[in-house]
């Protein structure tokens, strides 16, 4: 079956290897990072892993990683990112986890919820999967913030993958899984007009710390498995 990511694969990662998409990468991952709190020994699953961004730290930092992902293509990038490392892969679907109950001691899943058909299943299922007192940490484009009119206007004027995304607010995220322990925070500080990375770093420092300014772009989301 094709699927949605299958024709990104290729060129995904280029835009890492932009300052600005550096840039974000790195404040999206240290917020990430904060929820997830990885440590060495611990065994992690990376939901919608993509082409192992995530992973590929996650294994740097000493932990066991298991990347799911529904688009071979993708898969296939992560495994050769991956080579030689202790990292197990597996194509399914997010909301059909083919693990046992509390198999892992954290999950993670970034900006993958904005692309499943059923993203409280993807959330009960990674709950399920997820020791009791492990994290998930799910990153979002942020419903309101300006990324995500950026990305819903670029998919009206040409063809994006963004077409086939829902944006979560924090209200929508909150929820999801009423019932649970949850705590949100914000990252991505600047507008997606900003192209000159010096800016951005202006842009980020001021607006971050100035609430009439603030409209972040990246949302994290972390449950707390109880
Ligand atoms: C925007 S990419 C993010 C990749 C990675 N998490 C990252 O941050 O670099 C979204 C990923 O979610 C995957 N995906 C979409 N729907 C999925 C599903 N139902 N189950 C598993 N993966 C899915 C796509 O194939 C794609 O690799």
């Amino acid at each position: 079956m094709h699927e949605l990511f299958d024709n990104q694969a290729e060129h995904y990662d280029e835009w890492y290897n932009t300052p600005i998409g550096r840039f974000i990468d790195e404040i999206e991952k240290q917020k990430i990072w904060q929820c997830l709190q990885p440590k060495a020994g611990q065994a992690i699953i990376d939901v919608g892993c993509g082409t192992g961004n995530y992973m590929v730290e996650l294994v740097r930092q000493g932990v066991a990683v298991t990347g799911v992902d529904v688009s071979r293509a993708m898969l296939r990038r992560a495994s050769e990112k991956t080579k030689g490392m202790p990292v197990r892969l597996m194509e399914c679907s997010a909301d059909h986890l083919p693990f046992d109950d509390n198999s892992f001691d954290g999950a993670l899943c970034v900006t993958v919820l904005e692309f499943v058909s059923d993203p409280i299943a993807v959330i009960e299922e990674m709950y399920r999967v997820v020791k009791p007192g492990g994290r998930i940490a799910a990153g979002f484009i942020a419903g309101d913030g300006p990324w995500a009119q950026a990305y819903k206007k670029k998919a009206q004027q040409h063809y994006s993958v963004f077409a086939h995304a829902r944006f979560f607010t924090e209200n929508d995220i909150k929820s999801m899984l009423p019932a649970v322990n949850l705590q949100i925070s914000y990252g991505l500080y600047f507008s997606p007009d900003v192209t000159d990375i010096e800016e951005a770093i202006t842009e980020e420092t001021r607006n971050a710390y100035d609430n009439d300014m603030a409209c972040p772009g990246f949302l994290c989301a972390c449950w707390l498995v109880e």
